[in-house]
C-alpha cells in the first residue's frame, strides 16, 4: 500500500513546510559510546516549535471544513499543546478558549506564569481555570456547549490532539523518517515521549508498514505501561482503520521506569539529560517530557536494552517549560 497516498486523503493544512531536519548527535553519540540521531520536531516553525504542530495540521483543517470559529482545548497551565493551538488559532485567525488545571498544585509564580502560560496571553487565548480533568472530553463538550449557546462555532481538539486524525501527523512523521533514512541509516530503534498518545500510536502505525525492523519504544510521562497500553493501541486501532490497513497490528513497547514522582513532576534524571544534552549538543530538551523520554534512551544504553545499531530519538518539543520550572518547582 502507498501510506502517502492514503494519507492525501485526509485535509491538512500545510503549517509545518519541509520536512523538519533528522540529524546525527556526534558529541552525545562519543558520550554514550551508541551513534544517536535526531528528529528535530522541537523546530516546527510556528510558536517555539513542537509535536502538536503536526496534529494540529489535520485537526485544524477539519476545524476550517466544519466553518468553526474557534479552537477549544484543555491541559495542564504549561501545556505545550495548548500553547501551540492558540497560536494556530491566531495564525488562522480564530478564537482559541482553552480549559486548563494545575496537575501539580504548585503556587509557584513562574509556573503559573512563565513559560507556555506567558504565551497563552500573547497569543491572546482566554483561560478557563478548572480544579481538575477528571473527563476531559466531557469537560470540553460542556464547554463547547457553553460557547455554542453564546452564538459561537466551537471545534473540540482533544487533550494532546491526540485522536486518530491528529495521529495521521505522526504517520506523516514515520513517512519522513522513512525517507530521510533510506538507503543511508540503518534504524535500530525510534525512542519517543507517549503522553497523550497520538505520537507515539502515529509512529507505530507509519514505523510498521514503512521501516518493520525498526523497534519503536514509548517512554511514559504521564503513567505506568498497564494504563499507558490501552491508550496508544485505541488511537492506532482508529488510525489502522482510517488507513486500511489490513496487516495484524505491531505490539506496543513502553518503558516506563523514568516519568516518577508522576505527570508534570521533574525528576534528577530527567534533569540530568537536559543538562547533557545542552552541554554536549546545544539542544533543550524539558522537564515534562523530553528530558524523561532521553534519560530512558540513556539508561536503555546502559542496561544495553538496544541492540547495537543506531537510535533515532523524536525530539517533539517542551523546552518553553523550562523556564516555568526554573527555580525549582
Ligand atoms: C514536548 C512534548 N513531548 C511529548 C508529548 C507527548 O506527545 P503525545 O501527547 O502525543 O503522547 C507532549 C504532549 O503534550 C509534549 O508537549
Amino acid at each position: 500500500m502507498d501510506l502517502s497516498l492514503r494519507l492525501a486523503d485526509y485535509p491538512r493544512l500545510d503549517l509545518i513546510g519541509p520536512p523538519t531536519a533528522l540529524e546525527h548527535l556526534p558529541r552525545l553519540s562519543d558520550y554514550l559510546g551508541h551513534e544517536i540521531y535526531i528528529k528535530r520536531d522541537d523546530a516546527t516553525p510556528l510558536a517555539m516549535g513542537g509535536n502538536k504542530l503536526r496534529k494540529l495540521e489535520f485537526l485544524a483543517a477539519d476545524a476550517l471544513r466544519q466553518g468553526a470559529d474557534t479552537l477549544v482545548t484543555a491541559g495542564a497551565i504549561q501545556s505545550n499543546h495548548v500553547r501551540q493551538t492558540a497560536a494556530v488559532a491566531a495564525k488562522l485567525g480564530l478564537r482559541c478558549v482553552a480549559l486548563l488545571e494545575n496537575p501539580i498544585n504548585t503556587d509557584a509564580e513562574n509556573y503559573l506564569t512563565n513559560g507556555n502560560r506567558l504565551l497563552l496571553d500573547l497569543f491572546d487565548a482566554e483561560v478557563v481555570m478548572c480544579a481538575a480533568l477528571d473527563n476531559p472530553d466531557q469537560q470540553l463538550a460542556e464547554l463547547a456547549e457553553r460557547l455554542e449557546a453564546q452564538g459561537f462555532r466551537p471545534y473540540v481538539v482533544p487533550v494532546g490532539g491526540s485522536n486518530a486524525l491528529g495521529a495521521l501527523g505522526y504517520v506523516g512523521c514515520a513517512l519522513e523518517i522513512a525517507h530521510q533514512c533510506a538507503g543511508q541509516i540503518s534504524l535500530g530503534s525510534v525512542v519517543t515521549a507517549s503522553g497523550s498518545a497520538g505520537t507515539h500510536a502515529g509512529l507505530a502505525v507509519g514505523l510498521q508498514l514503512l521501516m518493520p525492523a525498526t523497534q519503536l519504544i514509548g517512554v511514559t510521562v504521564s503513567r505506568a505501561a498497564a494504563q499507558q497500553r490501552p491508550k496508544v493501541a485505541a488511537i492506532q486501532q482508529d488510525l489502522a482503520r482510517a488507513l486500511a490497513v489490513e496487516s495484524p497490528l505491531a505490539e506496543i513497547t513502553l518503558w516506563d521506569d523514568y516519568f516518577a514522582p508522576g505527570y508534570g513532576l521533574p525528576n534528577e534524571e530527567g534533569r540530568a539529560a537536559i543538562k547533557l544534552l545542552a552541554r554536549l549538543e546545544g539542544i533543550l530538551l524539558d522537564p515534562v517530557y523530553t528530558g524523561k523520554a532521553m534519560a530512558g534512551l540513556i539508561d536503555g544504553i546502559e542496561q544495553q536494552r538496544f541492540g547495537r545499531e543506531p537510535i533515532l530519538f523524536v525530539h517533539t518539543g517542551g523546552a518553553p517549560a523550562l523556564f516555568a520550572y526554573h527555580p525549582g518547582v
